[in-house]
């Protein structure tokens, strides 16, 4: 079946590798199927090429950097991080020509993360996502990287979708037989999509156990930013604030590798959030697995079309600003935000 693609942004920044990744020793990433090669330069650059050496086509990712240059390992013509072509060993003409020069994305390293603008050789018209709480005094930070296979789409959406959490992680977060009445108020803007939750219990399940014993009322937004960015904050009671910030990474259509910082304020000593993360990965991996299965469905009938209800709160406004991005037909900034109320049993 000749189903069609989902939304592509180009235009716009996305993680392909935590800092301490990129080493002199060249790494290969991919953006929407496109192999990228990553490496650090002596002086510390972090360069991103297309992974193609334009000499005979030798993947740049088997070459060795040589100072501030990337040598393909074929015949050892050298780049630079730019892409420039500034040695050709044995020839003695000038190296550096438009036909030898390597298309190369614009990088920006901060926060821990290496980011590049999606389309080569573009200027970026934006700066990469800033993390709050990710450096800031008195959080704990956790870093973790999960793969789904599934659109940014699907899995922006899991992420952020609350119906789920009773069913397919039933006992961990919310239990099916215990409903409370909530109100959840959706606000869409040009580029993000921001849900609050109005008068949420603390979970019943263990996690909520575990982070409030008490009880406590629970503060919890989940938002969605222009192109990939998944974001869910929780305080619960006084002394618990979560912020968990995930930068999703289209490495094909459908392979979403998601970088994601968990910063925490707490009391809850060390060791029993380290218990917790077995716990969020085991999590991860059911969304994974019930991802997976969409998938093939998914490509099997063809394009992502759903039956909605309104309780599916975020989704479609996701692939709506998605596809709005996609085809670059973002709205104003300085529209009013669109709204919506929606009362729900949770
Ligand atoms: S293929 Fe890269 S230098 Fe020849
Ligand atoms: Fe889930």
């Amino acid at each position: 079946m000749n189903a069609p693609r989902p939304p592509r942004i180009l235009d716009a920044w996305y993680v392909l590798a935590w800092s301490h990744e990129v080493r002199a020793e060249p790494l290969i990433r991919k953006l929407y199927g496109d192999p990228i090669v990553l490496f650090r330069s002596a002086s510390g650059q972090v360069g991103a090429l297309e992974d193609r050496c334009p000499h005979r086509g030798v993947p740049l990712s088997t070459g060795t950097v040589v100072g501030e240059r990337l040598q393909c390992g074929y015949h050892g013509w050298e780049f630079s991080c730019a892409g420039r072509c500034e040695a050709v060993p044995s020839f003695l003409g000038e190296a550096d020509h438009v036909g030898r020069r390597v298309p190369s994305y614009t990088v920006r390293e901060q926060q821990g993360m290496v980011w590049v603008w999606g389309r080569p050789g573009a200027e970026p018209t934006t700066e990469p996502f800033d993390l709050e709480y990710a450096d800031a005094p008195g959080y704990t930070v956790i870093r973790e990287d999960v793969r789904a296979n599934a659109t940014v789409h699907a899995v922006a959406e899991n992420a952020l979708d609350v119906p789920h959490t009773a069913y397919l992680h039933g006992g961990l977060f919310r239990q099916a037989t215990v409903r409370n009445r909530i109100t959840a108020e959706v606000k869409r803007w040009h580029d993000h999509v921001e849900c609050e939750y109005i008068g949420e219990p603390r979970p019943t399940g263990l996690v909520g156990r575990i982070l409030s014993p008490s009880g406590g009322i629970v503060t919890h937004y989940d938002r969605f930013f222009l192109p990939s960015i998944i974001q869910v904050e929780y305080r619960i009671g006084d002394e618990n604030h979560i912020m968990i910030t995930a930068a999703g990474t289209p490495v094909d259509d459908y392979d979403t590798r998601l970088y994601a910082v968990v910063a925490l304020k707490t009391r809850i000593p060390g060791f029993i959030i380290k218990a917790l993360k077995p716990l969020g990965l085991k999590v991860f991996q059911q969304d994974a697995e019930i991802l997976d299965r969409m998938t093939e469905t998914t490509q099997h009938y063809g394009e992502e079309v759903y039956a909605s209800t309104d309780v599916d709160l975020l989704g479609p406004h996701i692939l709506k600003l998605m596809r709005r991005a996609a085809k670059g037909e973002l709205g104003d900034p300085r529209d009013e935000p669109w709204t919506k109320s929606v009362e729900m049993d949770v």
